[in-house]
């Protein structure tokens, strides 16, 4: 099917099982340790051995040499894969990451050796007995310092609409500051993890992958061989925000291990080499102009982001939001991009938005504060309906103000007071910060399989995943609804490339593309099985188990009594895509307590107002949006990895050094959906919420700080020795 003009009524729109705010179907299977995630493929994969990487021990240079000799003698070691004996691969670093160092090192912990034996143990000491010798060079460790290297990366030209210098020059009320965020790390739950299986030249993997296709082709490439030899199995997986979404050093040397080993190897990443050894959100340094008239409409706008990278790595694209988020006639955008020697940066949740709003949302507080106007009015003051460098271009929905309102209103932002260090409990200044949130709502073809069974169930086949996010049950959901079944008759499997390719998780554009797909695949099915029961496809209404057509009524199960019917389509989004600008928007509260006397920072609580489009599982979406905020949370108090910019590596490269929020420094989360549906995005009328969750958090609690503290901190995370200056004067 394609998708190329708006959504009419559908049967979506019954929204009998859609929309509801139902527990996922996969809920049992993990509350009860029966969903079987990549490393625990026993029964698939029996007698699988284990594999344990080494990291390098270098971030930049070369081995000289290795010294397998004492780690083969070691019980229990079967065999050992360095670059020594793995066989050509296919380019690193452009389909995947530079998944095995040698002879050259292009960054710390990237393996060096896979260490395989019959047990872990055996395993992990093998591996502490392989000796690398390196001839060490200096690296680029420091973006401050590379800055001045960068250049314009490809794929991301700048972009001026207007005179920028000439109208910022001009403006009365301007803001010209300077923003960082730190490299950043994914801490999803679950591992890195892959069982690899061969059987002569054909290939499967059990792998935590976040995109079944994309895994497949980049294999494909790394491992010189046929995608169709390559079977990727990926049914559930726990937790990824990016940080799954290109192959990594345990599913290729998994692959290549099992080949040395003649057996099952199975290779999960330990956690204190994952930050280094996997991807990374890079740090930025962006640079925002702004200016206004003294009536607080934005007549200037200039975002700069620099980032590293290693080569051929992306520029984290921090700046791209303020192409399109407020009005203003002279504007400009632009990222830089340095070279440097640290890991490889990539995709984690909201790339681009959510450093960006980090930066942008305090700039924006900043510009309200000289104007002395609210920073809820400021945003509404300067909202755009249409692309402000392309007026032609309008959005497919943007009830922004709307969120602003409503936030406002729910939170009792009446309450905040423009002067900081105002408000005092007893030792505890409290203070009240917003910001704007927005998302890019991408969408990509999926595809999927529909069955109806003989027994009435309909099943689901599709090799999108469900990361954690709750696909299984909205997918379950979108089958329901287009059959006209409860939830509880759909089976839903997903994840495994002999299915149909869909959509994968990604950039916010899984749930809607994927149960677009679904939507296609059962209006193929539904023609089916009226055609089957000789009514007019067209006409036939699905309910309660029956189709009908006027006042014909038939038990929808007896189109399959000579076997099951099976239907299968794709959905291909088109030409709206370029005609519309797709966005999710929505607005972060948040009031936080500072201690005068040592900066202690606590959140009270916040709320989120998101414009997604249908939400097609409020439960589930709630949970999507509160781990966004608390994500969110993390990136403006504590997550930062600390570069040891001597050596170039990540140090605090655990979850001991490494702090992300837990449940004590969470408060209660509110998290408010307005009521919309956009038909220009799918035929769902859904757009993605995951992403939008994030973005805008931090700017949010920052500007809490501030209002509380009258300390502007410019450089995340806000840990309290940035406070400290501050304080005396106010405590
Ligand atoms: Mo996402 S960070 O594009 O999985």
């Amino acid at each position: 099917m394609k998708f190329e003009t708006p959504a009419g009524t559908n049967p979506i729109d019954r929204q009998r099982v859609i929309g509801r705010p139902l527990d996922r179907i996969d809920g049992p299977l993990k509350t009860t340790g029966t969903a079987v995630y990549s490393y625990e493929q026993h029964e698939a994969a029996p007698g699988a051995a284990y594999g344990v990487l080494v990291g390098a021990g270098i971030a930049k240079g070369r081995i000289r040499s290795i010294d397998l000799a004492e780690a083969r003698r070691s019980a229990g070691v079967i065999a050992i894969v360095t670059h020594e004996n793995a066989g050509p691969l296919g380019p690193q670093g452009f389909y995947a990451a530079h998944v095995l160092a040698g002879p050259d090192v292009q960054h710390y912990h990237q393996a060096v050796a896979l260490v395989i034996a019959e047990t872990f143990e055996q395993a992990r000491h093998a591996a502490a007995l392989v000796r690398v010798d390196y001839a060490r060079t200096g690296g680029a460790f420091d973006l401050a310092a590379a800055r001045g290297t960068a250049t314009a990366p490809e794929n991301q030209p700048d972009t001026a609409h207007g005179d920028f210098d000439g109208a910022f020059a001009g403006s009365p009320v301007k803001v010209d500051q300077t923003y960082r965020t730190p490299d950043q790390s994914h801490c999803m739950m679950e591992p890195h993890a892959t069982v690899a299986a061969w059987e002569g030249d054909k290939l499967t993997l059990w792998s935590a992958q976040q995109l079944v296709s994309w895994a497949r082709r980049d294999l494909g490439a790394l491992l010189k061989m046929p995608v169709e030899n390559i079977r990727v199995v990926s049914s559930f997986i726990g937790g990824g925000f990016g940080g799954k979404g290109s192959v990594g050093a345990d599913a290729v040397m998994a692959a290549l291990g099992a080949r040395a080993a003649g057996r099952p190897v199975k290779v999960a990443q330990a956690r204190p080499m994952m930050p280094n050894n996997t991807t990374h959100r890079p740090a930025t340094i962006q640079h925002i102009r702004i200016g206004a008239g003294t009536d607080g409409r934005i007549a200037a706008i200039s975002h700069e982001s620099w980032s590293g990278n290693v080569k051929r790595g992306m520029a984290e694209t921090a700046a791209d939001q303020t192409r399109i988020l407020y009005a203003g006639a002279n504007r400009q955008v632009a990222h830089r991009l340095a070279l440097l020697d640290l890991p490889e940066g990539n995709a984690m949740r909201a790339p681009g938005e959510a450093p960006g709003m980090m930066a942008l949302e305090i700039a924006m507080d900043e510009l309200a504060e000289k104007l002395q106007l609210d920073p809820v009015e400021l945003r509404i003051r300067n909202d755009t309906q249409v692309d402000p460098s392309s007026p032609e271009k309008r959005f497919s929905s943007r009830p922004f103000v709307e969120c602003l309102r409503t936030g406002a209103e729910r939170f009792g932002w009446s309450a905040h007071k423009a002067k900081p260090g105002a408000v005092r409990e007893g030792d505890w200044l409290i203070g009240m910060g917003m910001a704007s949130a927005i998302r890019g709502a991408p969408t990509i073809t999926s595809a999927a399989r529909v069955r109806l069974g003989t027994d009435g169930r309909i099943t689901v086949e599709t090799d999108m995943t469900d990361i954690g996010t709750g696909t299984y049950t909205i997918i379950g959901q979108t089958a329901a609804e287009m059959m006209g079944v409860p939830l509880e008759a759909v089976d839903v499997r997903l994840g495994d490339s002999l299915f149909p390719t869909g959509a994968g998780s990604g950039g916010q554009f899984g749930a809607a593309s994927s149960t677009s797909g679904v939507y296609a695949a059962c209006v193929k099915l539904r023609e089916a099985i009226a055609a089957k029961l000789g009514l007019d496809p067209a006409e036939a209404d699905f309910s309660d188990g029956h189709v009908r057509v006027g006042n014909r009524s038939v038990a929808m199960v007896d189109a399959a009594r000579g076997g099951p019917i099976a239907a299968e389509d794709k959905i291909e989004f088109g030409k709206l895509k370029e005609e519309f600008e797709q966005q999710t928007f929505g607005a972060h509260f948040c009031e936080v307590a500072v201690h005068a006397m040592t900066g202690e920072i606590r959140i009270r609580r916040m709320l989120a107002v998101c414009a997604a489009g249908r939400i097609l599982n409020p439960k589930q979406a709630r949970s999507q949006v509160i781990g966004g905020m608390t994500m969110g949370a993390g990136a403006a108090l504590m997550e930062e990895l600390a570069v040891d910019k001597r050596f170039g590596f990540f140090v605090n490269h655990d979850l001991a050094g490494y702090e992300v929020p837990v449940h004590a420094d969470m408060p209660h989360l509110d998290v408010v959906f307005l009521d919309e549906l956009d038909p220009i995005a799918s035929p769902m009328k859904a757009k993605g919420v995951g992403e939008l969750g994030i973005s805008g958090v931090a700017a949010a609690i920052a500007n809490a700080v501030y209002n509380a503290t009258g300390a502007r901190v410019r450089e995340y995370p806000i840990t309290l020795d940035k406070l400290l200056h501050a304080l005396p004067q106010i405590a």
